[in-house]
C-alpha cells in the first residue's frame, strides 16, 4: 500500500540563478565550448587545488582521455576496483588494454590496497583507484604501492567532487583524476565530465583530444589571428567537447558547491544516527581522516548481528534485499543497488570468464548494497520516514527467522 509519498534517490537542486545561467551562452550566439566551459574549469580547479582542468563530455570521456594521454595502449593492464561503475573499466577496454579487477574492502566498499599488490605484473601501466559513492581512497597508501613499481596513477573521482582525505581534496594527489557531472552527482550540467591535473602535458593532450586532435581550439581561432585555416590534425581525436551551455550551468552551481556538500553531509549524519540500532545493516564508513562528498549513501543488508555474510549466505540475503526495496518502492521510497560487480556483467564475464567468487567483496556488495535516498534538501521528516520503513521491514525478518 502505498502513502501517496513520493520520496526519490536523488534530486538535482536548480534555482534562478542556474536558469539564468544556461541563457547566457545561448543570448550570445557561443553555445558550443567556449568561453563558459573555461571558466567552469577555472572554478573546478581552484576548488580542488590543481593548475589544469578539462571539461569533457562526461566523465567516462575523461577517463578514456586520461588512459590515453598516460600511454595505456593495446596490451596493457590497468588495475580497476571490481565493485565499481562499469565504466571505470569499460574506459580502459576502449584503449584495447585488459581491466585487472582488484577486489574491494569491506570497510569502505573502496579498493582493497592490501591486495592491490597481487594485482600487478609487468604489463600494468596504471592503476585506477575509484572514489566511490564520494568515499575518498587514501591516496598515500595507494601511492606506497604504485611507486615502487613506477605505476600511474589516474583516479576515478567520478562521484567525488567536494570529498577530502586529510584535508586534501580527491583526485588531487593522483597524476589526473575524472569527475562526472550527470545528475546523480554533487553538481550537475546534465552530462557532462571533467579531467583535473598538474600535468601541463597531459592537460594540453587531452584538450587536443576532446577536439578531433585539433591543434587549436574554435575560440582560440575565433578569437586570435589566423583562424580562418583548419588547424592540424596529427593525432587520432575524439569529439568529447562539452558545450558552453553546459559550461554556464556548471559555473552556476559551482557557486554552490559547498552550500551542497554541507547539506548531504548534514543528511548522512543523521542517517547515520538513525540507522544506528538497526540490525540487518551496516551503515557507510570511512577512516577519520575521510571526509566523503555522499554522493549517495550506501548501506549494505548483512546478518542480523551487523557482520557481514559469507558466500553461502548471499542468495538469502540478496532475496531479502530486492523484496526490501520492492516494499519501500511501494511506500514511495526510491532506493538503488549501489553499484554493480563489474566482473559478474555479461560483457565480462563472456569475455574473461569470470565466476561471481572470483571477488567476493565485490560480488557480495552488488547483491546487498542499498542506496538511500540522499540530496540537498531532504527533510529529516523524509529521513525519518525512510529509515521507520526499512525498521519495520526489517524487524519482520527477524521475526520469521525466530519464528
Ligand atoms: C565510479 C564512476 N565512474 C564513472 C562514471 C561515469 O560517469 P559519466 O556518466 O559522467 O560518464 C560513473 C557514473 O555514475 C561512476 O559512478
Amino acid at each position: 500500500m502505498s502513502y501517496g509519498k513520493k520520496i526519490p534517490i536523488t534530486r538535482p537542486v536548480f534555482d534562478q540563478a542556474d536558469l539564468e545561467s544556461v541563457t547566457y551562452p545561448l543570448k550570445s550566439g557561443w553555445v558550443a565550448q567556449g568561453s563558459w566551459v573555461k571558466r567552469f574549469e577555472r572554478a573546478v580547479a581552484s576548488f580542488c587545488g590543481t593548475e589544469f582542468a578539462v571539461a569533457v563530455s562526461n566523465c567516462t570521456a575523461a577517463l578514456h582521455l586520461g588512459l590515453i594521454a598516460l600511454g595505456v595502449q593495446e596490451g596493457d593492464e590497468v588495475v580497476v576496483p571490481s565493485f565499481t561503475y562499469v565504466a571505470t573499466a569499460n574506459a580502459v577496454e576502449y584503449c584495447r588494454a585488459r581491466p585487472i579487477f582488484c577486489d574491494v574492502s569491506p570497510a569502505d566498499l573502496t579498493m582493497d590496497l592490501e591486495l592491490l599488490e597481487k594485482s600487478i605484473t609487468p604489463r600494468t601501466k596504471v592503476i585506477i583507484p575509484v572514489s566511490l559513492f564520494g568515499v575518498p581512497v587514501d591516496m598515500s597508501a595507494v601511492k606506497e604501492v604504485s611507486e615502487p613499481h613506477g605505476l600511474l596513477v589516474l583516479e576515478d573521482a567520478a562521484c567525488s567532487l567536494g570529498a577530502f582525505f586529510g584535508g586534501i581534496h580527491a583526485g588531487t594527489e593522483a597524476r589526473a583524476a575524472a569527475f562526472s557531472f550527470h545528475p546523480r552527482k554533487i553538481i550537475t550540467t546534465g552530462e557532462g565530465g571533467m579531467l583535473i591535473t598538474n600535468d601541463i602535458q597531459l592537460a594540453d593532450k587531452v584538450r587536443q583530444l576532446r577536439d578531433h586532435g585539433a591543434s587549436r581550439s574554435d575560440l582560440d581561432r575565433h578569437l586570435g589571428q589566423g583562424g580562418s585555416l583548419l588547424p592540424d590534425f596529427d593525432v587520432l581525436g575524439y569529439n568529447y567537447r562539452m558545450t558552453d551551455i553546459q559550461g554556464a550551468l556548471g559555473v552556476s552551481q559551482m557557486s554552490k558547491l559547498n552550500l551542497f556538500l554541507a547539506s548531504r553531509l548534514e543528511a548522512a549524519r543523521r542517517y547515520d544516527t538513525l540507522l544506528a540500532d538497526l540490525e540487518w545493516i551496516i551503515t557507510p564508513q570511512a577512516t577519520e581522516e575521510a571526509t566523503p562528498s555522499y554522493q549517495s549513501y550506501v548501506v549494505v543488508i548483512c546478518r542480523e548481528d551487523k557482520r557481514w555474510p559469507s558466500l553461502e549466505e548471499v542468495d538469502e540475503l540478496n532475496l531479502f534485499r530486492n523484496g526490501l526495496m520492492a516494499r519501500l518502492e511501494e511506500q514511495g521510497i526510491s532506493t538503488r543497488q549501489g553499484t554493480h560487480a563489474v566482473h559478474t556483467l555479461g560483457y565480462y564475464k563472456e569475455r574473461y570468464g569470470f565466476r561471481d567468487e572470483d571477488f567476493p567483496i565485490s560480488f557480495m556488495s552488488d547483491r546487498l548494497s542499498l542506496a538511500l535516498p540522499l540530496y540537498d534538501g531532504i527533510t529529516f521528516d523524509d529521513q525519518v520516514y525512510v529509515v521507520e520503513s526499512l525498521a519495520k521491514w526489517t524487524a519482520g525478518r527477524g521475526r520469521t527467522r525466530t519464528g
